[in-house]
């Protein structure tokens, strides 16, 4: 039935979506609009929901900021020739109006748990002859993203109006697909934390990575070892673990997955020193910049869990396993990036280690970590492993990571690890940092730097290329990203489909040298939204193939207002005089210019 209904309207699609004014982001992955004409919406629809807390509060929710926010769309889609400011035409007198008892959700598999590559699918229906509101899912999270589409398409226009029947069905693309906030550069509140949950919600993100601490600071409270959280900022900037269940299940009510990360062996110092100072190496070195042969950190403060202190282990199994018992999710990220060998010059145990067999190599230092580390955290029921790419392509690296039961988040050198690890078989996180790191472009955080003290402006010299590169007022990984850099990211080009196949979707991070409360969301958002459109339904026209950049950026600019509206504070994209006079600001007139 409801196929058949389909294939009746899709004709229609091309024409359909230029008359109306807002389509929802992500774009779904498939979307029919009808002709007919608005469809009003009661003020109170009776919902036959199944009896389900999480569904019901979701669409308690959804129902309560349609009717409070009577969103009127900011930037539409009108075509240039045809631009008219929304609402054009009210609701006519022959509308037909959904009966307030018609929505239903059918939902066949309610019990499915929130977890990696859960279904996550789900239609949504409105026939202008029968005017019901019909929407299936299979699992309580694919009825989730039902609403909060349907919050994006009901519209005010004096009344609460659907602007044309519609056709919708959905599921993403990529079941992982999330941002990246680092509580251990700077502490983030559980209020500021949620806000970052609801613009996820609204744009159908289900992972926050929660790298929780790094060398710098250890804000968690834990049981097993009371005296780590000495080195959280303040006794006020630590989260107990009633606020992580609290973010736990704040997430879980809005299908997001919480997988929280304790960087290991590397960045780690703060909390740990605490416990027992023996099995952190060189905490309390010159990081070294100035002098590279020397640095012990790629930036303050070093620090690194000592593999071959076998006291390493029994402190961190307390602690993950701890941190295990809070945590819900079968993923646990364990780190293992940027070990700086030099760190180890201060561990007696790896240099004994490393002389008393010649050829040993920092390679079987990282080895003897993954042997005697991994066996700890595969003990959890269930549990499977997210670590950064550094433990199997980074010089150090262990030569034999197994491939199961682990996903690998690439961060460096765009394409070309990603092609690597596919190529080996690991499943695959997309971070790239060229393309996904938030928080690049900003300058760089370290003080007592020289290369600022100049009287013109240095990059001027290096042309176009370079601009902001290096010291020069840049950061590592200037520039900054902007969101049609991430949109437009094509991360499995030149793959073959079975190194395709290894990919589980992207994770943009925000790495908190210079975020805290004050600046997180404007970082996040609206960018995080390009990412969620990008893994949710792709970057191209699904009949043309061609890039649709050009058409999402009404969809951004208004999504941005939107998710302003909803209490996100995502930061403006561009004047408002551009989202309000559509592809006026294009840098092409050529609206194919981008494909
Ligand atoms: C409503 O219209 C659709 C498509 O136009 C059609 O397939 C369906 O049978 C109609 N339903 C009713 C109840 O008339
Ligand atoms: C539900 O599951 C069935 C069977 O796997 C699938 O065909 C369908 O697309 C899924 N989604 C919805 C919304 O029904
Ligand atoms: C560590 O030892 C190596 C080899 O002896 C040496 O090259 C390096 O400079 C040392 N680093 C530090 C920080 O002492
Ligand atoms: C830990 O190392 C010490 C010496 O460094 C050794 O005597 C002891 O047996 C080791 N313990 C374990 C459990 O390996
Ligand atoms: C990736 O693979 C290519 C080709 O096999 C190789 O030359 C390159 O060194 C690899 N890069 C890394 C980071 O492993
Ligand atoms: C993809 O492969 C083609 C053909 O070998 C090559 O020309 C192109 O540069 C590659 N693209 C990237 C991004 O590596």
């Amino acid at each position: 039935m409801r196929v058949n209904s389909l294939v009746t309207t899709v004709g229609c699609l091309a024409s359909a979506v230029a008359g109306v004014a807002v389509n929802p982001l992500p774009a779904p992955r498939s979307i029919a609009w009808g002709t007919s004409g608005p469809i009003s919406i009661p003020q109170n629809v009776a919902v036959n929901l199944p009896r389900n807390a999480i569904v019901t509060d979701a669409w308690e929710r959804a129902w309560n900021s349609i009717k409070q926010l009577k969103w009127v769309p900011q930037a539409t889609e009108a075509p240039i020739s045809s631009y008219q400011p929304f609402p054009t035409a009210a609701p006519t007198s022959s509308a037909s109006s959904v009966p307030s008892s018609s929505a239903a959700a059918g939902l066949s598999d309610l019990s499915a748990d929130l977890q990696a590559e859960v279904d996550e699918s789900y239609t949504l229906v409105l026939n202008s002859n029968s005017s019901t509101l019909e929407i299936t899912a299979n699992t309580t999270w694919g009825a989730l993203h039902a609403f909060t589409t349907l919050q994006q398409i009901i519209v005010w226009n004096n009344g609460l109006v659907i602007e044309q029947p519609v056709q919708i069905e959905d599921s993403p693309l990529y079941p992982w697909r999330g941002i990246m906030i680092d509580t251990g550069r700077n502490f983030i509140t559980v209020p500021k934390i949620k806000e970052q949950i609801d613009g996820m919600a609204l744009s159908k993100l289900n992972i926050l990575h929660w790298h929780l601490d790094d060398s710098q600071s250890w804000p968690v409270e834990m049981s097993s070892y009371p005296q780590m959280i000495k080195d959280a900022y303040s006794p006020s900037q630590t989260f107990s673990h009633g606020d992580l269940k609290d973010v736990i299940e704040y997430a879980r009510a809005r299908g997001v997955r919480v997988v929280p990360e304790v960087d290991m062996p590397g960045h780690s110092a703060a909390g740990w020193q605490q416990v027992d100072p023996s099995i952190v190496s060189c905490a309390h070195s010159w990081w070294s910049n100035d002098n590279w042969p020397y640095h012990t950190a790629v930036e303050p403060t070093p620090g690194q869990l000592d593999p071959l202190n076998n006291k390493t282990y029994g402190v961190v199994s307390k602690v993950y396993n701890e941190l295990s018992g809070i945590f819900t999710d079968h993923f646990f990220h364990v780190g293992g990036d940027e070990l700086q060998t030099n760190c180890y010059n201060f561990s007696s145990y790896v240099q004994n280690y490393l002389a008393a067999d010649p050829s040993r190599t920092y390679n079987d230092v990282t080895q003897y970590w993954v042997d005697h580390a991994f066996p700890i955290f595969k003990k959890i029921a269930n549990r499977k492993l997210l670590i950064w790419e550094d433990l199997v392509l980074n010089d150090p690296h262990a030569p034999n990571v197994p491939t199961e039961g682990l996903l690998v988040q690439s961060w460096n050198n765009g394409l070309g690890n990603i092609n690597n690890l596919t190529d080996l078989g690991y499943d695959v996180l997309v971070s790239s940092s060229d393309f996904m790191y938030l928080d690049c472009g900003y300058g760089g955080f370290v003080t007592n730097d020289p290369r600022y003290n100049v009287q013109s402006n240095p990059d001027a010299a290096t042309g176009l290329a370079n601009f902001n590169y290096g010291g020069n007022g840049g950061s590592w990984c200037a520039p900054y990203k902007t969101w049609q850099r991430i949109y437009d990211y094509d991360f499995t080009t030149n793959l073959t489909d079975a190194q395709a196949a290894h990919i589980k979707g992207a994770v943009a991070p925000l790495w908190s040298e210079q975020v805290d409360d004050t600046v997180v969301s404007g970082k996040m958002w609206p960018r995080a939204a390009a990412l969620a459109e990008l893994v949710w339904s792709g970057n191209k026209d699904p009949k043309t193939g061609k890039k649709r950049t050009t058409l999402m950026t009404q969809r951004i600019l208004n999504f941005r207002e939107y998710l302003v509206a909803n209490g996100v504070q995502a930061a403006p994209l561009v004047p408002k005089y551009c989202l309000q006079h559509p592809h006026s600001c294009d840098l092409y007139y050529d609206q194919t210019a981008v494909n």
